[in-house]
């Protein structure tokens, strides 16, 4: 069985990655986080000593580099993400080059895209914006120097909870900042969601956004890492989107629908930055990886959502909120 390492394996698309493979491949997660369902190495990536120790020891076939400062927020300090992303990055490459670990696959994001409402594919122009965006795309680059054996993912929306055998997994950030598990959270509990614009070129006038099942993004995951141990000397970028393109306004309705709860929302002003639509084809990840979305319909995504908010709730865990107003 190939042993892969995940990086950031506390996180949420780490755990959820963690217990989807862990039946097909030897899994060993790492993150500097500690968590209670995992078994894994604590292990911060800054820590390049303690790195090399283990990738020596353990000598893993493949890594899924996951781990990230990845809160897109403009009010954290810059070198929490230059620390966390860049140097955590060169780090992970030198320790994988030192100990010949050939193969990695690394989770970028569609927000390095220079935005301008026309679908993206893989060559259309790049222009991050965010410091986030601005480090993820660095790290492609590190990573792109490195000649390692790679495949680059850049995911559009993640959502939605993945249930395996009996257990649920999901999304719990702290703050939560993604669209999806805030507004279903606040439609169960009652609370205000906030709308940015209603004045966008789309159908009914709110931003239309591209949203994959975090199912589906394990198995583009799944499908990189035989793509990977079956080539060598490899450097494909890939996007992984969806066919979920969705307004604000028909991801509030579909929680209602379901729900049969009323939202309580306000329409404010726009937020700096947004552009009408946000989506990209996904025809490379069919041709290069033979994947498609499967679980990415909008309804699908909702519930699944639903009954991860109701686990939380049962469990005493609350979803805490930055209001961007
Ligand atoms: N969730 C999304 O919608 C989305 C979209 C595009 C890209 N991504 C990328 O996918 C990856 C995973 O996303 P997520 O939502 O699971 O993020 P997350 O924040 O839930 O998890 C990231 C994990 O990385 C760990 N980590 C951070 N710095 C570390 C370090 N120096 N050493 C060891 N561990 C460290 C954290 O403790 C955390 O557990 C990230 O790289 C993110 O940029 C996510």
């Amino acid at each position: 069985m190939k042993k892969i390492l995940i990086t950031g394996v506390s996180g949420y698309i780490g755990s959820c990655l963690f217990f989807f493979l862990k039946d097909k491949f030897k899994i060993l997660g790492l993150d500097k986080k500690k968590t209670k369902i995992l078994s894994h190495k604590q292990c911060n990536l800054l820590d390049i000593k303690k790195l090399n120790l283990l990738l020596k020891k353990e000598k893993p076939d493949l890594v899924v580099h996951l781990a990230a400062q990845s809160l897109v927020d403009e009010t954290i300090n810059k070198n929490r993400y230059y620390l966390n992303n860049i140097l955590a990055t060169k780090n992970l490459v030198l320790s994988m080059k030192k100990n010949n670990i050939k193969n990695i696959i690394f989770s970028s994001t569609a927000a390095l895209y220079k935005f301008n409402n026309k679908i993206l594919n893989e060559k259309s122009a790049i222009s991050p914006k965010s410091t986030y965006a601005k480090t993820k795309f660095e790290c492609e680059k590190i990573i792109k120097k490195s000649n390692l054996n790679c495949v680059i993912l850049r995911f559009f929306n993640v959502c939605s909870s993945l249930k395996i055998k009996k257990r649920i997994i999901g999304e719990l950030h702290n703050p939560e900042t993604h669209l999806i598990p805030t507004i279903v959270y606040k439609n169960i509990c009652k609370k205000k969601i906030y709308i940015y614009g209603d004045n966008y070129n789309t159908k009914d006038g709110t931003c239309v956004r591209d949203y994959v099942h975090i199912k589906d993004i394990c198995n583009a995951i799944k499908k990189s890492i035989n793509y990977l141990l079956n080539n060598y000397n490899k450097f494909e970028i890939i996007n992984i989107s969806s066919s979920s393109k969705k307004t604000n306004f028909e991801i509030l309705n579909t929680i209602k629908q379901i729900t049969k709860i009323d939202n309580i929302y306000q329409v404010v002003k726009r937020r700096s930055g947004d552009v009408d639509y946000l989506t990209c084809s996904n025809t490379k990840a069919k041709l290069k990886l033979n994947w498609s979305p499967i679980y990415s319909n909008i309804n699908k995504i909702i519930k699944d959502e639903i009954e991860w908010v109701y686990y939380l709730l049962k469990n005493k865990k609350f979803r805490k909120f930055k209001n961007y107003l």
